[in-house]
């Protein structure tokens, strides 16, 4: 699981790294790839489609009367029992719906699996209580989640057709959310602080006579380095690469790269200090 991980997002070695060594904050790329994202609306109200049909694309994620079933079982015998007996339910049954799940996964009680085809998760991982993990979307590859990762309760992972990675030992916090329009990754021994908020998504809100709601949704993805801290709620909007090692401010919102090892506090970010040059 590792190895893959790093081959999938790089961030498990930085050697070959493009990041700034100097702790100066960086304009990131704005030249954001256009998503084909449809609004929630759009899915939930298409017409011509049967409430079943629209469940089993938005929830289940495969056509099928048998992944229904499927899915709908394991949902109703061990989603929300409680106690001993649901973790024991859930440990057993929930692989089944899994792309891949390692030995010793813990599932707290009413974590939901939107797409669960596309969720893979290592070994002795803790996905607490009321986690959502949705790996939504028609062409992604959906969430990848590696050893020895924490997901603190009432967590949201949520993907409009992008992906999301979590690299081993990573660990959210409570309240958390990861959200992908197309890649997010969390390097390792990543540490968010409770309601922080990765946000790998924008809209395009250019034309001033249309809702921002009715115009284009655009996605540059972000990249959080191994190592960092992300101070309680703080915001790390679209298109940012925060290096290996740096500290991000309580209630940060974060705009701009922030460079390796380097200190950000404050809305917007700005660089405070540095935790030096020589690699921990
Ligand atoms: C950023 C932080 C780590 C302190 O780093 P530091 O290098 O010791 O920074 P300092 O305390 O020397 O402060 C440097 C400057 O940044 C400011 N600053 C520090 N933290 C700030 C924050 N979260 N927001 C805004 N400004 C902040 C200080 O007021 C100071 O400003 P000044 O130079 O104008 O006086 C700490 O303030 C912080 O935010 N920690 C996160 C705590 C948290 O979320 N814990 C959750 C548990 S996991």
């Amino acid at each position: 699981m590792k190895e893959s991980l790093e081959r999938l997002t790089g961030i498990g070695n930085r050697a070959g790294s493009n990041l700034p060594d100097e702790p100066t904050i960086g304009r990131n790329d704005r030249s954001v790839s256009p998503a084909a994202i449809a609004s929630v609306q759009d899915q939930l109200f298409a017409p011509g489609k049967s409430s079943r049909q629209k469940y089993a694309e938005l929830v289940v994620g495969r056509p099928g009367i048998g992944a229904l079933i499927k899915y709908e079982l394991i949902v109703m015998l061990a989603q929300a029992r409680s106690g001993a007996a649901g973790l024991a339910l859930r440990k057993a049954l929930y692989p089944l719906l899994l792309g891949s799940c390692g030995p010793n996964v813990v599932f707290g009680q009413n974590v939901v699996l939107r797409h669960p085809h596309k969720i893979d998760i290592g070994r002795d991982v803790v996905i607490d209580d009321s986690c959502l993990i949705d790996a939504k979307g028609e062409t992604n590859r959906g969430i990848r989640i590696g050893d020895r990762v924490f997901i603190g309760r009432n967590t949201i992972l949520s993907c409009k057709n992008g992906d999301i990675e979590l690299a081993d030992g990573a660990n959210i916090g409570f309240n958390c959310e990861v959200f992908s329009a197309s890649k997010v990754t969390i390097g390792r021994m990543v540490l968010m602080a409770a309601y922080s908020y990765v946000i790998g998504g924008d809209h395009d809100f250019s034309d001033p006579a249309r809702a921002v709601l009715a115009q284009e949704r655009v996605s540059a993805g972000v990249s959080v380095g191994d190592g960092v801290w992300i101070g309680a709620g703080a915001k790390i909007l679209d298109g940012v690469v925060i290096g290996a090692h740096a500290v991000i401010g309580a209630a940060a919102v974060v705009r701009e790269n922030v460079p390796a090892r380097a200190i950000a506090v404050g809305i917007p970010a700005r660089i405070v200090g540095s935790r030096g040059n020589t690699d921990p």
